[in-house]
């Protein structure tokens, strides 16, 4: 597309939008006590870069996936750099792990992060191109109570906002059973391999279990006979699956079983999970993850263990409403020139513990006033020559219209 001319106005990109005002609060409202919950479970913060080698995605989120085929934000640099903007956080922070050589330091390592990711989709409520992920990734840990704690975890932060949740469960089992399932799948794919979508038909090749999340209807009502895969598990992927399940249940975490959730990367195994909210239209999934063992080997790292989550922060905070936790705004200006700098000295001070906003031009009584409710201020703080010469401040909440005049020191 070609550059607009110099005297247009230019709009941000499609699928991308600025966040302010309402939505902004909302945002750090919900960042904040996101970041809170996760720190409580023993999470520190991570921040990876935006721009990445291709390579990464290609080898972790995997080839034969719609988000490396056809959704990267992909392009040579000035270098002749194949650089991507990440589409999602997990790959970025194994990179991490495998470059620091945390692979060999053995230990555990829990990171949760935050920022936005890339993706060229089809612009649509719930679908941006632009989006940002609240996320976490655990390392080292083999246990599948670490899979239930990640959920719970996830509960935690949506029970926190109020929001409602579907918990969609399955297993997609590990190296020793995934491929002899996708074997049987294949073959029973095979049997009616024509009446399949097209892209289906090209799934059966690539990564045939993608098949069974597919959204074309005809595809999905010829799946109901297929092999499931919670029915064709190893002993041990199967144990961890009871295991799981008989966690939930003990901790009141209500979940259904869904065989035929895969997720749209290829890098998991064993367990895959989606909170999903009915509220929000047709992209309904709110948060999405589970464990993906063999990851770290992928991208050049030792054999290490690792599970996580990410939350879509959009589709959030259609959800969200913030809590009504009435905050204080001080106004505070002065009623003559003289009295200003002890006024702004006061609201430096002030500023410490509550929100305060300093009016510079010294002004009457009736003036600060309408000042201070155009900005949203429930308590005006005035000081004139009177309360100078006292070491005093007139204050006065205009909600309980009360007033009064106190020290300064008690102010
Ligand atoms: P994901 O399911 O691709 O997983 O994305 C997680 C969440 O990001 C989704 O549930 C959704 O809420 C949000 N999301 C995805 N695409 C868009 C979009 N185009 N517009 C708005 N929101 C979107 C991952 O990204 C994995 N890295 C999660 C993970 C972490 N698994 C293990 N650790």
């Amino acid at each position: 597309m070609a550059n607009k001319q110099n005297n247009q106005t230019i709009q941000s990109l499609r699928g991308m939008k600025d966040i302010v005002n309402d939505e902004s609060k909302l945002f750090t409202y919900f960042v904040d006590n996101a970041c809170a919950i996760a720190k409580k479970y023993g999470f520190s913060y991570i921040e990876t870069p935006i721009l990445e080698e291709t390579a990464l995605f290609k080898r972790s989120v995997g080839e034969s996936s719609d988000i490396v085929n056809k959704e990267m934000y992909n392009f040579v640099d000035k270098g002749e750099n194949h650089v991507c903007m990440r589409p999602e956080g997990t790959a970025g922070v194994v990179r991490h792990f495998v470059e620091k050589k945390l692979d060999r330091a053995g230990g555990t390592q829990r990171w949760y992060y935050y920022g936005p990711m890339f993706r060229y989709e089809r612009p649509q409520k719930g679908r941006l191109r632009e989006f940002h992920q609240f996320g976490c990734e655990v390392f080292g840990v083999d246990s599948v109570i670490e899979d239930a704690n990640i959920i719970m975890m996830i509960k935690d932060i949506l029970d926190f906002f109020g929001i409602g949740f579907k918990l969609q469960l399955n297993s997609l089992g590990d190296h020793n059973c995934m491929p002899q399932y996708k074997e049987s799948l294949v073959e029973h794919l095979n049997s009616f391999k024509d009446d399949l979508c097209e892209d289906c038909q090209k799934r059966i090749e690539t990564n045939p279990i993608r098949v069974l999340d597919c959204k074309v209807e005809s595809c999905q009502e010829k799946l109901v006979d297929a092999p499931k895969i919670t029915h064709n598990l190893c002993e041990a992927c199967d144990t961890d699956f009871e295991k799981l399940k008989e966690i939930l249940d003990f901790n009141g975490v209500d979940y259904e079983i869904d065989t035929n959730l895969v997720r749209g990367l290829d890098y998991y195994s064993k367990t895959a999970f989606e909170f999903v909210s009915d509220e929000i239209g047709a992209q309904s999934a709110i948060a999405g993850g589970g464990r993906y063992d063999r990851l770290v080997e992928f991208l050049g790292g030792r054999p290490t263990a690792g599970v996580g989550f990410a939350i879509g922060i959009e589709r959030l905070l259609e959800l969200v409403k913030m809590k009504e936790e009435r905050e204080d705004v001080v106004y505070i200006g002065a009623l003559d020139e003289a009295s200003l700098n002890t006024a702004i000295k006061l609201a430096i001070q002030k500023r410490k513990t509550t929100k305060t906003l300093i009016e510079y031009t010294p002004r009457g009584f009736g003036k600060h006033f309408k000042l201070a409710e155009k900005q949203g201020a429930n308590i005006v703080a005035l000081i004139g020559e009177k309360e100078l010469t006292d070491g005093t401040i007139f204050v006065k909440d205009i909600e309980k219209r009360e007033e009064s005049t106190i020290k300064q020191e008690e102010f």
